[in-house]
């Protein structure tokens, strides 16, 4: 979903030009020039199209954390030699990109959260409705599995994380359950903590099942999802060139909020800036120009429960440069963003 538009909008000059229906035609003619980051490759939809809209010396850098998404994008990467492929999370894109000698970028895409192939497989441990292994990692080489972080954290944090990742009301009555129950067999597999989930969770919400906020308030927390989004964010002010455009797909709140307030911030450099001594001369200059959100269309609502919650957004790097610090500031403002989308932490129990 948001397929064209993500993608028109890091290759289409005209993208976000009023008048306009944003994002909605190719803009037919000469392909694009230069290096490409898409941070989220899984089974290569928007990577795919991307590359019908680059020049045959353009390059297509592409990340993800899910060894069966590498796996994927280095068939890709046989079929075409533009494609540079890092098994990592996106948050690590700088020095990722540092090690292939790439300095600046033309555009980079971001399509957050997890893919349908992992919520379909059960073994995964993503899906509520299919009976699997608790594991909820993105990244099945490293980290630990959702039972083994169940086994081990404590109430106050697992509170904190379902009430603030899930924004789930029932999160203290989840969190006890889930302790005491583990007091008596351990919570090993999907089915274990959906039912458990559904036996204290009161009022659903319709359409909902009762366990969908805690699973996905869980899967966030492993997979440091606001973390590598934040620093994302910071990095992509360092390594995109002038011109060079930011197209972001969320579905979760808080992640659209980051990436709106990352936006603006640095598109209103002096609203950040106000309450510092700074005389009017030297106040920072933007840095990047929004290039507006768009919205499935009802269709893509209609079709797919998923897209009605999401949100893209556009942004282009201006022809400013950083400040002498190099963007630090904004650096640190991002990371102060995801640190108030993040829930405190907790000691262990
Ligand atoms: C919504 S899917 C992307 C689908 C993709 N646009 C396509 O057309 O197939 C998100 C993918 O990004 C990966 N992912 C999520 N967060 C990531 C991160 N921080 N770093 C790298 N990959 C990440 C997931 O493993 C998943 O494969």
């Amino acid at each position: 979903m948001l397929l064209e538009p993500a993608v028109n909008a890091l290759v289409d000059r005209k993208f976000g030009l009023k008048g306009k229906r944003k994002g909605t035609e190719a803009e037919p003619g000469a392909l694009a020039e230069g290096v490409y980051v898409d941070g989220t490759f899984g089974r290569g939809g928007h990577s795919r199209l991307l590359l019908t809209r680059l020049a045959k010396s353009a390059r297509l850098v592409v990340f993800d954390k899910d060894p069966e998404a590498i796996a994927v994008a280095e068939e890709l990467q046989r079929e075409d030699e533009r494609v540079v492929v890092v098994h990592g999370g996106f948050g690590s894109m700088p020095e990722q990109l540092r090690e292939q000698g790439i300095e600046r970028v033309n555009g980079v895409m971001l399509d957050l959260g997890i893919s349908s192939p992992q919520i379909d497989d059960a073994s995964r441990g993503f899906s509520f409705m299919r009976e699997g292994p608790l594991d909820m990692r993105m990244d099945t080489s490293s980290g630990l599995t959702a039972a083994q972080w169940l086994a081990e954290v404590s109430l106050e944090e697992l509170r904190e994380v379902i009430a603030h990742y899930g924004e789930e009301r029932f999160a203290f009555q989840i969190a006890k359950a889930v302790i005491a129950r583990r007091e008596s067999r351990p919570l090993r597999t999907t089915l274990d903590l959906a039912e458990l989930v559904a036996s204290v969770v009161r009022t659903r919400e319709k359409g909902q099942h009762p366990a969908t906020r805690t699973f996905q308030a869980i899967r966030i927390h492993l997979n440091q999802e606001l973390e590598e989004l934040a620093l994302a964010l910071a990095a992509v002010l360092k390594v995109l060139a002038p011109g060079g455009r930011l197209s972001v797909i969320s579905f979760h709140s808080l992640e659209d909020r980051m990436v709106k307030q990352c936006i603006a911030a640095a598109a209103r450099p002096a609203a950040v800036h106000a309450r510092l001594p700074i005389p009017e001369k030297d106040m920072p200059q933007p840095i990047l120009t929004s290039l507006g959100r768009v919205l499935p269309t009802e269709e893509e609502s209609k079709d797919n429960v998923r897209a009605r919650s999401a949100v893209l957004r556009v942004a282009e790097r201006t022809h400013t440069p950083l400040p002498p610090d190099q963007g630090a500031s904004f650096v640190t403002a991002m990371k102060l963003v995801a640190r108030g989308a993040q829930p405190a932490r907790k000691g262990r129990k």
